[in-house]
């Protein structure tokens, strides 16, 4: 037998009673989660919760997703409410949370649940993948989570724990299959949902990916690489490649009352149907215009620093004009108070922009 073989052998069924006790005792308690001990009575979670909160934990920390999360379940606490919402309405809710597309995804599947499917989510992984938005990950997550059924779920926390424990050599992304594997042989049949949530907070607070707790992990004496003493070197990464740094200019335009001027993105492409103060145009493929000679309109623009923000496949660096004018600038939009700001839907990149616009008035005022 090779030594993976043995291994699985060794760790098979084993850990898996370890890492649920643990569970019982030091769950994480997040508001879209039932507790270990209320589904020990039998109660189980609501699917449009485990669906919008893992939507939202897509490329988002639990710390983040917390508040839009009870934001969210408060302004629309249905999938029918959410389905006949405002896409405009769900875009100002999830500004500042990133990958916009996620939103425009969550209405169109509400929608569909709605129309197709009476307002009832299906019941595994299979059919929740054909709906907008539910890739592979969230639909076994949901599957799991939602309905117990028995398919691995991998995000990286578990990717993380799964490496390290079977001192997987294969590379990310690549890693996924044999993982996948190895969890239909592992995970719990009576509680896959609860046992999916156990590697994701073990993943989060005790095999983190530096300086990991070894010696308060529940499962530690299954673990191939803690045996070896080499925990951090996996999961194994090919190196990342560079992102490029993109440039562009945008221009925040005052009246006398000190009202900016917003308009709205194109509805295809990056941040679509987002709100913006105008800019010169930018992508993950190309530079935009720099200097106030591209700008919409002419006035005494001043340059008020540079705004930078990485997305997912390059590092933008926009350039800051600001400027008043009289009368509307000739680009549709509308002029916004200050303190209607934090209710529109601006992307962080545009509140990085505003904000260095306001602080350099600030400085001019002083
Ligand atoms: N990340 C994604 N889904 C999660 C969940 N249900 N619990 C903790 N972390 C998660």
């Amino acid at each position: 037998m090779n030594i993976i073989a043995r291994r699985k052998v060794e760790a098979e069924g084993q850990f898996t009673p370890e890492l649920l006790d643990w569970y019982d005792q030091h769950a994480r308690e997040m508001p879209w989660r039932i507790a270990p001990s209320d589904y020990a009575q039998g109660v189980r979670q609501n699917p449009y919760k485990v669906w919008l909160s893992e939507i939202m934990l897509q490329q988002t920390q639990v710390i983040t997703v917390r508040d839009y999360f009870l934001k969210f379940i408060s302004h629309w606490p249905t999938v029918h409410d959410l389905a006949e919402a405002t896409l405009e309405d769900v875009l100002k809710a999830w500004a500042g949370l990133g990958y916009y597309s996620r939103a425009r995804n969550l209405k169109k599947c509400a929608e569909q649940l709605v129309s197709d499917f009476g307002g009832q989510f299906p019941q595994n992984k299979q059919e929740l993948i054909k709906l907008p938005g539910i890739g592979d990950y969230t639909s076994s997550a949901i599957a799991a989570i939602a309905f117990d059924e028995a398919v691995p779920v991998i995000d990286g926390n578990i990717e993380r724990v799964m490496t390290r424990m079977f001192r997987l050599e294969t590379p990310v992304p690549k890693v996924k299959k044999p993982i996948a594997e190895l969890l239909v042989e592992h995970l719990d049949h009576d509680r896959p949902g609860e046992f999916a949530q156990a590697m994701m907070d073990l993943g989060a607070t005790i095999c983190s990916p530096k300086s990991p707790k070894c010696s308060i992990c529940p499962v530690s004496r299954w673990c191939g690489s803690f045996g070896k003493n080499d925990v951090e070197r996996f999961p194994v990464k090919k190196p990342k490649k560079k992102k490029p740094v993109r440039k562009g200019a945008a221009f925040v335009i005052f009246n006398r009352a000190n009202n900016i001027w917003l308009c709205k993105r194109p509805m295809k492409g990056l941040l679509a149907g987002m709100t913006q103060v105008p800019t010169t145009d930018w992508n993950s493929t190309q530079d935009g215009e720099t200097g106030f000679e591209a700008a919409p309109t002419k006035t005494d623009w001043h340059f008020a620093g540079t705004a930078k923000h990485t997305f997912t496949h390059f590092h933008l660096e926009l350039e800051v004009w600001t400027g008043a004018i009289d009368d509307t600038p000739p680009i549709d939009g509308w002029w916004c108070d200050q303190q209607s700001l934090k209710d529109q839907a601006l992307p962080n990149v545009m509140n990085k922009v505003i904000d260095r616009a306001l602080a350099n008035k600030v400085k001019k005022a002083d």
